[in-house]
């Protein structure tokens, strides 16, 4: 079944009568970081199963609850606990909370993640921008935008150009720079997941130009993009994901949850400063 007007509308309306907050950025919060939204003030805590039609999410780490109030001086909408194309929804549904956010009048979306490093340069614990992506259930075909194009809201067609707006891109590398922390930049390759990835497909993603990859993010960017939202997109680099990696060597959820938890205080002064910065700049 397809994402509906009248699904959006029911979830909104509800989230609308339980607090006044009218957000204007969205954030959300990948595996590991949910605590990034302690710091958000006046926070009405709205569990997702209590909002009608909410695809719930069932990974370990993601605790499944929206938080509205405030935080560094912006009205915020954050997700803690996203829903995933493998947790075996239709794409359409996987961006849900983007969809809410845009009914809610949120312009701005900062999404976090944790994705394995494919870049050589990039190390266990590294912060990376995303300045591009590669959709690839998108290319074949699993588009969040699939079906009946609603006019009210986005083209049937958009640009995906400058996907991760250059402003807020620079924002990140001077409240990095200014924190003295190391941030990197590349493309973000979305798959399917859940199983990680063989080194041949790794070879692959390398070979098109990817530096990390992960499994989420695009979906929701896609449609806050067809939503006219300003994105930026932070990766928490939790593993190495190299075809030749040291023999032995495997990837596991936990290992993957607990580097998220050792990237949070960076992250939380990181997305504060940005946070700050470009609710000055608007
Ligand atoms: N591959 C895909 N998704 C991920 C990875 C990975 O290595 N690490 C964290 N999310």
């Amino acid at each position: 079944m397809t994402l509906t007007r009248a699904h959006i509308d029911a979830a909104a309306d509800a989230l609308q009568a339980v607090t006044a907050v009218r957000p204007r950025l969205g954030l959300i919060l990948g595996s590991g970081l949910n605590s990034l939204a302690d710091g958000i003030e006046a926070a009405h805590v709205v569990p997702q199963e209590t909002i009608p039609g909410w695809p719930r999410s069932t990974v370990p780490g993601h605790a499944g609850r929206v938080v509205l109030g405030r935080l560094a001086g912006e009205t915020v909408f954050a997700l803690q606990g996203r829903t995933h194309y493998y947790e075996g929804y239709d794409i359409t549904w996987v961006p849900f909370g983007v969809r809410v956010m845009q009914r809610l009048g949120v312009d701005t979306l900062i999404v976090t993640n944790a994705a394995g490093g494919i870049n050589a340069d990039f190390r266990p614990g590294d912060i990376m921008v995303i300045r591009d992506h590669i959709n690839l259930p998108g290319l074949a075909g699993a588009n969040p935008l699939r079906g009946e194009n609603d006019p009210e809201l986005g083209p049937r067609f958009p640009d995906m150009i400058d996907v991760y707006d250059p402003d807020l891109r620079r924002l990140a590398h001077r409240a990095a720079g200014n924190l003295n922390l190391r941030l990197q930049e590349g493309v973000y390759a979305f798959v399917g997941g859940p199983s990680y990835e063989t080194p041949a497909e790794l070879r692959l993603l390398r070979a098109a130009g990817a530096d990390a990859v992960g499994m989420s993010t695009v979906p929701e960017v896609v449609v806050a993009r067809h939503a006219g939202m300003r994105v930026l997109g932070l990766s928490s680099i939790t593993n190495m994901a190299v075809p030749d990696p040291v023999p032995g060597t495997h990837i596991d959820h936990e290992e993957v949850l607990a580097a998220g938890r050792d990237v949070v205080p960076r992250l939380t002064a990181l997305l504060q400063a940005i946070i700050a910065d470009q609710a000055h700049a608007s």
